[in-house]
């Protein structure tokens, strides 16, 4: 398939969101990648619940839920309320992880499992087959705007390798410090879906950035 852009809102305009809510709306972008950190797993608070479901309403494409929070299998019905249509929880924050993967399929949602950049694509060797959706942070997760982690690039390989061995249809998402000097590499490796934060709300014209990050 053709790769995918997902600009995440964490570096949009608090301010003035339905502006660029509609931006991603008219731009080439596929997904809103939406970060909700809740200052334990993380050390940063973004927002929950009440944002999702108010930006849904006027959102035109699926909500792909990242969840940095500790014990997620807690809130998984809700944000699937609230309009998610991909949840990805981290495996570092769950001990049951094939529990919290069936909970999210259960809802109907789409699952993704996340991997910080120390944790090691092997750990998904028994879920793989489960998940429709790897992230593999190329950043350690909690803010926006850090630099790109080069390691990504064999996890990225890895994990292809991983997905092919064990016949699942899992996607590749990359989410940290994408910009248009690691775009195409990373979809050489492998990967499927593009998270931009920085990269595009930072600049001068983001609309025109998600479309360079879609057209290479
Ligand atoms: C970081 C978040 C990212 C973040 C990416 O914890 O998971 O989605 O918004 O931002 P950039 O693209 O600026 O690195
Ligand atoms: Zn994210």
């Amino acid at each position: 398939m053709p790769h995918f852009i997902a600009p995440s809102l964490l570096s949009a305009n608090f301010r003035n969101l339905q502006k660029d809510v509609e931006m991603v709306n008219r731009s080439e972008a596929d997904w809103f990648h939406l970060d909700v950190m809740d200052g334990v797993f993380v050390p940063n608070i973004s927002f929950g619940l009440p944002v999702i479901e108010s930006i849904k309403e006027i959102a035109t494409k699926p909500f792909d839920v990242h969840l940095m929070i500790v014990e997620p299998d807690r809130y998984i019905e809700r944000f699937r309320q609230a309009g998610a249509d991909i949840i990805s929880v981290h495996a570092e924050a769950c001990i049951h992880l094939h529990r919290s993967v069936s909970l999210i399929k259960g809802t109907g949602a789409k699952a993704g499992v996340v991997l910080n950049p120390h944790s090691t694509v092997n750990l998904l060797a028994d879920i793989i087959a489960d998940a429709d959706m790897v992230l593999l942070m190329s950043v350690n997760p909690g803010f926006g705007g850090q630099k790109f982690i080069r390691n990504t690039y064999i996890k990225v390989r890895e994990l292809r390798e991983l997905i092919l061995r064990k016949n699942s249809s899992a996607l590749i998402e990359i989410d940290g410090g994408v910009s248009l000097e690691n775009a195409e590499q990373l979809v050489e490796a492998g990967a499927d879906i593009l998270v931009a934060g920085n990269t595009v709300f930072n600049s001068s014209n983001p609309e025109g950035m998600i479309s360079k990050l879609k057209n290479f």
